[in-house]
């Protein structure tokens, strides 16, 4: 089984995706880390990340190994991914990777921006996970907070509106609902209620 789930930033994907994959027993894959890695990547070889050559270079010779770099999670570290993700170069050295990775026994969960629309159209079930922005920001906040983190709920929730903007206006691979997605409004859920929304979405989805 392949599940596709996709969503804007801070909207509880990675959390539910992990979980899902554990509950079925299949593989995961976070797809936003391969692009924070490739931005991680372009700096850290004095690169720009405005810079499609620069950045195509570093998807095309991305190690898989470090995809769980804490520095990864480091702050706007997912801003930066989503500059080099706006590029069509960069999209296309990944492809292969992600769906490789989706077709080995026993299946696999990947969440992203693109997974059910672009990276694994024909995936069994596909969720798309939306929640207010506030919400969101609110929920990215107590993670920053937590670690220590000088960062203000304002200014977290200004740069989850122009990541949002960002990865929805482009022209490569925008975030979007696939016409088949499940949505999942998480606003009003925690991780728990939010998990076993989409279980039940799963289960009459692949009719068990
Ligand atoms: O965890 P969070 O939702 O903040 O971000 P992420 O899923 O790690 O993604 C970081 C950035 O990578 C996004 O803002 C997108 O621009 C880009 N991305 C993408 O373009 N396509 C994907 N399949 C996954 C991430």
């Amino acid at each position: 089984m392949i599940i596709a789930i996709d969503g804007p930033a801070a909207s509880g994907k990675g959390t539910l995706a992990r979980r899902i994959a554990a509950h079925y027993g299949l593989s995961y894959l976070d797809t936003g880390a391969i692009y924070r890695a490739v931005a991680r990547d372009v700096k850290r070889a004095g690169g720009d990340l405005t810079d499609a050559a620069a950045a195509t270079r570093a998807a095309r010779a991305l190690d898989a190994s470090t995809l769980d770099d804490p520095a990864l999670r480091e702050r706007g570290a997912g801003e930066a991914a989503s500059i080099v993700a706006g590029f069509a170069e960069v999209r296309g050295a990944l492809l292969d990777f992600q769906r490789a990775f989706a077709r080995k026994a026993p299946g696999a969960v990947l969440d992203g921006r693109d997974i059910g629309t672009v990276v694994l159209p024909d995936a069994d079930v596909k969720i798309f996970v939306v929640a207010e922005p506030e919400v969101r920001a609110q929920r990215r906040y107590a993670e920053m907070a937590g670690r220590g983190e000088p960062v203000t709920y304002a200014r977290v929730l200004d740069l989850i509106r122009q990541r949002d903007e960002r990865d929805r206006g482009r022209a490569e691979a925008p975030l979007k609902a696939a016409a088949d997605a499940l949505l999942l409004d998480t606003t009003h859920l925690d991780i728990e209620a939010a998990f076993e929304a989409a279980v039940a979405l799963i289960s009459r989805k692949i009719g068990q």
